[in-house]
């Protein structure tokens, strides 16, 4: 798909299909006051009868004479995800008219240099699709081979490419990221998040180093082990490094869940709660989008990733309710629930976050149905022991779209994860399931700023909406990249 920028009315684009974008409540006239009169009062009759008003995401498609019409709503346009919505709703209609080329007339408000990039990341994210085990693809549209905006302010200015080039580098890290939740369990075991982290990194200034089988018990990730026991699949510490080319600003770990299948092991999962668990690496999806985007948007920040990979099932070796896990940090832990797996294997890659003595951690991880319960599918919970670093990444969430709400640590929930033979236990007390998986985590940070994203709810999407086709969405990558840029 080919960007172009263009400083032009409504009325001077020519494409398959051009859309025009319309404020809520304002008349649907001045959107297409550019239509000869016959043309315009038709469009404005229609418009009434079918009580278009210009609701974020709304559509009203018209005949023009050489093209599609349509006019598009954005509510009051005042945030970015309106316009993520709107662009959305547009690449939507393109592919029911299966338009080759598209443009949107934005708007003329002063600020629309700020509209092109959530603009740009709805019609990217909108078409995004999974197709790989489709014997017959979607009739063989791709989506729009050019696509322009344009606005009597808009010009393709250097700052423009700018923003496009980071847009789309953004947008292919997050269908990456979609492409490997969607992948089914029995293709993308660790040892390929391995080889994809391998690859992603080759060329790119991104160093990785795979720990598996001796070196993991050498290196004592007794949580990837202890988790991977019941699989023919071995474990897998991944850990990716992205150094910008002068100066750092600050150095940040980013920690991602990597469980490839969840059957919950021996404290097996009911086969209704199975069938979405290969979504169980998101977490790790999200590492990996972010350190492939990084070195095109080369924020001054150092940032560390690590991926806690490992299958969850029930072999011969499994672990087993009451066996206890001695961490690399000396942490003992008794594993009660072998479906609580995600806390073993992150507390592994938390150990090795805080040893490096970064600025901040940030863990992203799908790990509690209670998180779901508590926030649905559109938010994730955030928790985490400095509020600064909390709030900030709230705001980034703001921004693009991916809405995060804090969830508090509560001291005296630490008594729900003691256990009578090791220092924790991996379950809470049946309440807060959320927060005692936090307060589990907690214990590997030491002294270190961190954050937690419980991702299960907005992870994964059954239903499909807006700019998020069913599957995976590839949540957090977007905002995490935003804090980094913020920072740097
Ligand atoms: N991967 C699941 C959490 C999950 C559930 C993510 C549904 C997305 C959708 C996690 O490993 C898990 O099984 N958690 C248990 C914890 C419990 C045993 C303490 C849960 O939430 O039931
Ligand atoms: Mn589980
Ligand atoms: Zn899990």
């Amino acid at each position: 798909m080919t960007v172009k920028i263009v400083h032009k009315k409504a009325a001077d684009l020519s494409a398959d299909l051009v859309a025009v974008a319309v404020r809520e409540g304002k008349e649907t006239s001045g959107a297409v006051s550019h239509l000869p009169k016959a043309a315009h009062d038709a469009v404005v009759r229609r418009a009434k009868r079918l009580s278009f008003k210009g609701k974020v995401g709304s559509t009203l498609l018209v005949q023009a004479d050489h093209h599609d019409l349509l006019l598009v709503g954005v509510g009051d346009g005042k945030s970015p995800e309106q316009w993520r919505r709107a662009a959305a709703a547009v690449r939507a209609t393109a592919s029911a008219t299966r338009a080759a080329t598209l443009a949107f007339a934005l708007d003329d408000a002063e600020h629309v240099g700020d509209i092109v990039a959530p603009v740009l990341e709805g019609l990217l994210l909108a078409g995004y699709t999974f197709d790989k085990y489709r014997a017959k693809k979607d009739n063989g549209y791709t989506g729009p081979k050019t696509v322009t905006l344009s606005s009597p302010h808009l010009s393709d200015s250097a700052r423009m490419r700018t923003i496009v080039e980071n847009v789309e580098g953004t947008c292919e890290a997050v269908c990456m990221a979609r492409d490997l939740v969607n992948e089914m369990p029995s293709v993308k075991v660790p040892s390929h998040l391995a080889s994809v982290a391998r690859t992603l990194a080759r060329g790119r200034g991104v160093r990785c180093e795979v720990w598996q089988g001796a070196r993991l018990r050498r290196e004592k990730m007794n949580g990837i082990l202890g988790v991977s026991s019941g699989s023919h699949h071995g474990g897998a510490l991944i850990k990716l490094v992205y150094k910008p080319a002068r100066r750092t600003k600050a150095k940040v770990a980013i920690v991602g869940k990597g469980i490839t299948f969840d059957s919950g092991g021996l404290s097996i999962k009911p086969a209704k709660g199975m069938e979405t668990m290969k979504m169980d690496m998101s977490g790790a999806a999200m590492v990996l989008g972010i350190m492939k985007a990084l070195p095109l948007l080369a924020p001054s920040v150092e940032v560390h990733g690590f991926i806690a990979a490992a299958e969850n099932m029930t072999g011969g070796g499994a672990q087993k309710p009451g066996d206890v896990i001695r961490f690399r940090n000396g942490t003992t832990a008794e594993v009660l629930n072998t479906d609580a797996e995600g806390r073993l294997v992150l507390a592994d890659a938390l150990c090795l976050a805080a040893e490096l003595e970064p600025d901040c951690i940030i863990d992203a991880a799908t790990l509690t149905g209670a998180c779901m319960v508590a926030l649905g599918t559109r938010v994730a919970g955030i928790l985490g022991n400095d509020q600064r670093l909390v709030d900030k990444l709230i705001a980034c969430g703001g921004e693009t779209g991916e809405s995060l709400w804090q969830l508090p640590l509560v001291e005296d929930y630490e008594e729900d994860i003691k256990s009578s033979v090791a220092d924790i236990r991996n379950i809470g007390g049946g309440y807060a399931g959320t927060i005692s998986a936090a307060l589990f985590l907690r214990h590997f940070v030491g002294k270190t700023k961190w954050a937690h994203l419980d991702i299960a709810g907005p992870a994964y999407t059954e239903k499909g909406m807006q700019y998020l086709p069913k599957g995976g969405t590839g949540f957090g990558i977007r905002t995490l990249l935003a804090y980094l840029d913020a920072i740097g």
